[in-house]
């Protein structure tokens, strides 16, 4: 029986060490560096990185291959959270348990920190030491990939779209729309960043985009549904914000018990699209079901 806890512990464990090991090298000190860690080392699910690595395993790579994307994945998801909490955004006080990154040190600096280690990550990507041409040409892939998706037409797009939703209630396709750009995108280019790590054939990087768009889409749906009746000090972060600043939310659409079916008919596409694979991709079959079991 697959033991999922230990399997995430041991991968956290994994990805931690690698983001420590990569700031300590950033040989520079001060005010910056020490909030990029401060956010970066908050703590944190790590489930994107995990992703990514799972990803490898799932398609017979080696997941050390990817350390570098995963520590990349991990460093543009903790930009997106650091302006996300900004109060020219969500405005939020709380992030993993810690006075967001803003409220301990300033706006400025929380700015800068953001803008910081998600330059990092593209700097990280583009410092593989490639054996090949082709080794070269699948980097070149995995970077279009992340920045496509944390991009204008990705995250950031989702974003935007998010806070002009204050307000206003979106309609279903809109608000799916908003969901799988600000969240979706960025989970579905680590599961297929690491198909492309590990050599996956068209195949099985198109089977794990399926299973990337769902999760993706779920992770959004229960973080919406987490936000009205999730337990604050469990989640490192605030309840009860969404229906304050009026977003746009599956919840307020739908109601828990039918968001909550949405979510579940999601991880069931996602399941479906992962019978294409052997025992090896077992972790992401697991981490689906975690998505809509998490209390976190
Ligand atoms: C929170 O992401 C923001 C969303 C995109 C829903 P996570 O729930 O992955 O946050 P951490 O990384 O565990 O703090
Ligand atoms: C976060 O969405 C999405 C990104 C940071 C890109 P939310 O604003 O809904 O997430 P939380 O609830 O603050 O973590
Ligand atoms: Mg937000
Ligand atoms: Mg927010």
């Amino acid at each position: 029986m697959f033991e999922l806890n230990l399997y995430l512990q041991k991968k956290i464990d994994q990805i931690n060490h690698a983001l420590d090991k990569t700031l300590a090298n950033e040989s520079n000190s001060g005010r910056l560096i020490e909030a990029m860690k401060y956010s970066l080392m908050a703590g944190g699910k790590r489930i994107r990185p995990i992703l990514c690595l799972s990803a490898v395993e799932a398609v017979g790579g080696k997941p050390e291959d990817a350390i570098p994307a995963a520590c990349a994945l991990e460093m543009i998801h903790t930009y997106s959270l650091i302006h996300d909490d900004l109060p020219a955004m969500d405005n939020d006080n709380l992030r993993r348990g810690k006075p967001t990154c803003h409220v301990a040190f300033d706006e400025a600096t929380a700015i800068l920190a953001g803008d910081a280690l998600l330059t990092l990550a593209f700097q990280i990507l583009s410092s593989i030491d490639c054996k090949n041409k082709n080794h070269a040409l699948k980097w070149l892939r995995v970077t279009h990939t992340i920045a496509q998706t944390a991009g204008y037409k990705g995250l950031i797009e989702g974003q935007m779209r998010d806070i002009l939703s204050e307000d206003v209630s979106l309609g279903l396709d809109d608000l799916k729309q908003v969901h799988t750009l600000k969240t979706g995108a960025l989970i579905n280019a680590s599961v297929c960043s690491g198909a492309i790590i590990g050599n996956g054939t068209d195949k099985q990087i198109e089977q794990l985009g399926i299973y990337g768009e769902n999760i993706g889409l779920a992770f959004q749906v229960i973080d919406d549904i987490l936000n009205v009746v999730g337990n604050p000090t469990l989640m490192g972060k605030a309840a009860g914000t969404d229906a304050v600043r009026k977003k746009s939310t599956y919840p307020a659409l739908m109601g828990i018990g039918e968001s909550k079916s949405f979510a579940e008919k999601l991880i069931h596409n996602a399941l479906h699209a992962l019978d294409y694979f052997d025992n090896k991709s077992d972790p992401l079959r697991a981490i689906a079901s975690y998505i809509i079991e998490r209390k976190m």
